[in-house]
């Protein structure tokens, strides 16, 4: 990736409508799960977000044939998909590629190693190791961390609980159990996101939701085209800049609104935040609307429990949201915000702190004390993070004095219409 330092200057208003572009976490099931259908699916509306690429160019490794046919529309042909012996699965920065291939090639009589960039070798693996392992997976690592070697082999059902809530591990044992005769439960402590679900069932998987629970049984996939909706963790970032920039009114389109990933709407109503949602459809099993948002006077709150896997992504720019809201707000139980593409806590809280957030760290999430001028006049940096990145320019709208963002090509990593989307609204 080329070096981009990018400049934000405080904003006068923001205005108008934006098509919000494609979820993340959709886009990398929807070709993942092609893969296995053995047969020929087109994808429209496939995230050009580097991450989702890494899945595409990982199901090519496997066998399959990807024509890109127009702009974000794929065709992917799984007849020829598993038919070597040996894989080598380049999964980039993207942690979601890792943990959930990890399921798919562990069922299979195939032998993968899967590695990634810097970041991702540093983040844990054992999440979705042990529960593997409990299925008769066979997994070389270099201390729960990638590059992993997996030997894969028929695989037996487990009942699993779960210790934290994360989409990842859940879907990584679904797509094991997936190929796996007997049933493979899965529960976790709070629900995180179900596209896994949600998908799998609309192409045929023989999958059961209870409560926090999900079964799965050994079922082949039906090939069926899907259309990626909008990411609400893209949206959160102008549903925030909307709310507190001055003069603003905005109209996001095609957003997701999956119950799993709404959290963020969730609280920033709970701190006052004119928002309205208009025209709600559904979308290959999944919640679709737009979504406008104004300028608003805000109230602090405490997010805790339950709804951190529903807003996990969108906590860092829900921090610069609550920096203008009146009183305290208290984030709790995001522990596993150290385990993202940075330490979200210690990261986040040091860049904001530069720009003169009043916010402290905490082990399991931070505390802001709310309704601060943000002096800006300095430089911050996104540690890699393209999460980071896009909170840190959302405060930057704001600042007294304009605020420099170092290596601002890593938003490229979810987001690359980002700075153009933003300067539409300007
Ligand atoms: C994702 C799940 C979440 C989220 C990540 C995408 C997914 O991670 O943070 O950006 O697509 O399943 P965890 O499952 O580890 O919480």
């Amino acid at each position: 990736m080329t070096k981009i330092d990018v400049t934000v200057h405080k904003a006068e208003k923001l205005n108008g409508e934006i098509t919000i572009p494609s979820d993340k976490s959709i886009s990398h099931r929807s070709s993942m799960f092609a893969a296995l259908t053995g047969g020929v699916v087109e994808v429209q509306n496939y995230s050009q977000g580097a991450d989702c690429t890494s899945t595409l160019n990982i199901i090519k490794e496997l066998g399959c044939d990807v024509e890109i046919i127009g702009e974000k529309h794929v065709k992917i042909d799984s007849k020829n998909a598993f038919k070597k012996d040996v894989y080598n699965l380049d999964c980039g920065n993207s942690g979601t590629s890792m943990r959930l291939f990890s399921g798919i090639v562990a069922s299979r009589d195939i032998e993968s190693t899967l590695f990634g960039d810097q970041s991702l070798s540093k983040r844990p693996m054992k999440r979705v190791i042990l529960p593997l392992e409990l299925m008769g997976a066979k997994i070389k690592h270099n201390d729960f961390k990638a590059p992993l070697v997996i030997k894969g082999q028929e695989l037996f059902p487990i009942d699993y609980k779960s210790p934290i809530a994360s989409a990842q591990v859940k879907s990584c044992i679904l797509l094991a159990g997936l190929n796996t005769y007997g049933e493979t439960k899965v529960t976790e402590p709070f629900v995180s996101r179900d596209h896994t679900e949600r998908m799998l069932k609309y192409l045929g998987a023989d999958i059961v939701t209870e409560g926090n629970s999900i079964k799965i049984k050994k079922s082949k996939l039906e090939p069926k085209n899907i259309t990626v909706c909008g990411d609400i963790s893209s949206a959160a970032f102008f549903l925030v800049a909307g709310a507190i920039t001055p003069n603003s009114d905005i109209i996001l389109k095609n957003v997701g609104l999956n119950p799993t990933r709404t959290g963020i709407i969730d609280v920033m109503r709970k701190m006052d935040a004119d928002i309205e949602i208009l025209d709600q459809k559904i979308l290959c099993n999944e919640e679709v609307g737009d979504i406008r948002v104004k300028t608003s006077d805000l109230k602090a709150t405490t997010i805790e429990g339950a709804i951190i896997p529903r807003l996990i992504d969108e906590l860092p720019v829900i921090a610069v949201f609550a920096s203008q809201a009146e009183g305290q707000t208290v984030v709790k139980d995001a522990q596993d915000l150290r385990n993202k593409e940075s330490d979200r806590i210690k990261c986040l809280v040091n860049e904001l702190q530069k720009i003169g957030v009043n916010i402290q760290e905490t082990q399991d999430g931070f505390i802001i004390e709310g309704k601060n001028k943000l002096k800006g006049g300095c430089d911050v940096d996104c540690y890699h993070d393209h999460r980071l990145a896009m909170s840190l320019y959302v405060a930057g709208l704001i600042c007294e004095k304009p605020v420099k963002i170092n290596e601002f090509q890593w938003v490229d990593i979810s987001f690359p219409e980002f700075l153009g989307l933003m300067e539409s609204l300007k």
